[in-house]
C-alpha cells in the first residue's frame, strides 16, 4: 500500500520535500504504515529541477491535471502567495485531493472558504508548514493543548526579523547591512517588505488566532507594526533598562475579545523568549493548564519547512479513511479587540530640541493622560542641537498614550515623531 504525492513548486520548500521523501524513505514508511511515493512534480521552471533525481516521477507544467488523476492522492501547494495557489488549492480540495501547504498568507486570507472547500470534498487541508516552520506549533495548539483554554501565546515567527534583530542586540551592526545578509542567507522574502513590515508574522498571528480561539480572524484588522523604525540607539536603550527587542506576535482572549497584534516589543532578559536568536523561532504558549510551555526551533529555511510539510503527509497516511477534525473550527465568533484598550508598560523614544523646560511639558502632558513615568533619562547631546529622550511608563493605556504623544509630537520642540514599543512583562 503506498499514498501518493504529487508537489506543486519545486523552489526551497518544495525541493526540500523532494529530497526528504528519497532520503528519509525509510523512516517515513515506518511512520505512516505504507510508503510514501512522490508521483508528480509540477513546475514551470525546468532549471529548477535540475538538481533531482526525478527517474519515476511524471514531470508536468499543468498543475489541473493533476487533480483527477487517480494516481494522485496529496497534492502539496508550494508556490506561494494568494493568486494561483488559491485556484490550485480549491480545484485541488474539490477534485478530493488531500492538500498539504506551507503558505500562510493563502490560510490568513482564505481560511474559512478553504475550510469549507476541505470539508465539503471530504478531504484534508494541512497546514504545519505555514506557521514557525519546523516547530510542530499547529499540532500543539491543536492536539497537544486541547485541555487547555489558551491565555495567551507570544510568537516570534519571522526568522528574517529575529535575525536582524538579534545582530543589531549582540554585534551592533546596521539594520541595513543585516537584512541584506538575511536575503543572502535566503530567510527573506523576496522583496522582504513582508518580513520587515511585520506582515508575515501578521498571517501566522491570525492563522494561530483562529486556532486558538476556534473563531474567525479578519487579517485587515490586525494591527501590525514592523521593525524599520528600530534603531540600534533603541536596542541599546532596551539592553541599558534589562531589555531585549523582539518582533512579537500576541494572541489573548480579552473580556470575550480576540486582541491579536503584531509590534516589536521590549521582552525582559530574563523571559524564555529573550534567549531566542537569530533566524530562530519561538512560540511562549500560556494554557490555563498546562501554565507556560515553549516551542523553538528553525520557522524558515528549505528542510526545516519542508519537513513540517511531510509529516502532514504522514498524518493523512495514517488517518486513511479515518476523518480528521476541519483545518479550522469556527465555533465562536469572537470580535477583534480595539488596540486602544491595551494596558501595559510602554518605551518612549522623543527626539526634541535641547531648550530648557522640555522634560517639563512633556512630563505634564504624560501626566494629563493619565500616564505615569517610572524612568527617564536623557544622554548629553555633546553639542548637537536635538536630544534623545527615552522614557519608561507606568502601566497605561495605549489610547491615552498615543493622545499624548499626539499632543508632543505638535509641540515646536519636536524634532521628530515620538517612538512607542510597547513591555512584554513575564
Ligand atoms: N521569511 C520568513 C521568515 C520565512 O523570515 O521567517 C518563513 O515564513
Amino acid at each position: 500500500m503506498s499514498i501518493r504525492v504529487a508537489v506543486i513548486g519545486a523552489g526551497t520548500v518544495g525541493g526540500g520535500v523532494i529530497d526528504i521523501l528519497r532520503k528519509n524513505k525509510d523512516i517515513l514508511t515506518a511512520n505512516a504504515g505504507q510508503d510514501i511515493v512522490l508521483t508528480h512534480v509540477c513546475e514551470l521552471n525546468e532549471d529548477a529541477l535540475k538538481e533531482f533525481d526525478l527517474s519515476g516521477v511524471t514531470v508536468t507544467q499543468d498543475a489541473s491535471s493533476l487533480f483527477n488523476n487517480p494516481e494522485v492522492d496529496v497534492v502539496c501547494e508550494l508556490i506561494g502567495g494568494v493568486g494561483a495557489a488559491k485556484t490550485l488549492t480549491l480545484e485541488a480540495l474539490k477534485a478530493g485531493k488531500h492538500v498539504v501547504t506551507a503558505n500562510k498568507m493563502l490560510l490568513a486570507y482564505h481560511g474559512p472558504e478553504l475550510t469549507e472547500a476541505a470539508l465539503s470534498g471530504g478531504v484534508e487541508l494541512r497546514y504545519e508548514a505555514a506557521v514557525a516552520g519546523g516547530i510542530p506549533i499547529i499540532k500543539a495548539l491543536r492536539e497537544g493543548l486541547a485541555a487547555n483554554h489558551i491565555e495567551h501565546a507570544y510568537g516570534i515567527l519571522n526568522g528574517t526579523c529575529n535575525y536582524i534583530l538579534s545582530r543589531m542586540t549582540y554585534e551592533g551592526l546596521a539594520f541595513d547591512d543585516v537584512l541584506k545578509q538575511a536575503m543572502d542567507l535566503g530567510f527573506a522574502e523576496t522583496p522582504p517588505d513582508l518580513d520587515i513590515e511585520g506582515h508575515d508574522t501578521a498571517h501566522k498571528c491570525q492563522i494561530m488566532a483562529s486556532l486558538c480561539y476556534a473563531s474567525k480572524v479578519d487579517l485587515e484588522s490586525i494591527s501590525v507594526e514592523g521593525i524599520t523604525g528600530i534603531t540600534g540607539e533603541d536596542v541599546e536603550y532596551a539592553r541599558e533598562m534589562g531589555y531585549l527587542i523582539k518582533l512579537l506576535a500576541v494572541v489573548r482572549l480579552v473580556d470575550g475579545e480576540i486582541d491579536a497584534r503584531v509590534h516589536p516589543a521590549l521582552v525582559p532578559e530574563t523571559h524564555l523568549l529573550a534567549s531566542v536568536r537569530n533566524e530562530f523561532n519561538a512560540i511562549y504558549v500560556q494554557g490555563d493548564m498546562t501554565d507556560a510551555t515553549l516551542y523553538y526551533g528553525k520557522g524558515a529555511g528549505r528542510l526545516p519547512t519542508a519537513s513540517a510539510v511531510v509529516a502532514d503527509i504522514v498524518d493523512i497516511a495514517r488517518a486513511g479513511d479515518t476523518p480528521s477534525p476541519p483545518p479550522f473550527h469556527y465555533r465562536n465568533d469572537y470580535p477583534l479587540r480595539d488596540p486602544g484598550l491595551l494596558e501595559g508598560r510602554y518605551y518612549l523614544r522623543l527626539t526634541t530640541k535641547d531648550v530648557p523646560g522640555v522634560f517639563g511639558i512633556v512630563g505634564k502632558i504624560l501626566g494629563d493622560h493619565g500616564i505615569s513615568i517610572a524612568s527617564c533619562f536623557q544622554k548629553d547631546p555633546h553639542g548637537v542641537d536635538r536630544v534623545r529622550v527615552i522614557i519608561m511608563t507606568h502601566e497605561s493605556r495605549e489610547s491615552s498614550l498615543r493622545a499624548a504623544l499626539a499632543e508632543i509630537d505638535a509641540h515646536d520642540f519636536s524634532v521628530e515623531p515620538a517612538a512607542a514599543l510597547r513591555v512584554i512583562e513575564e
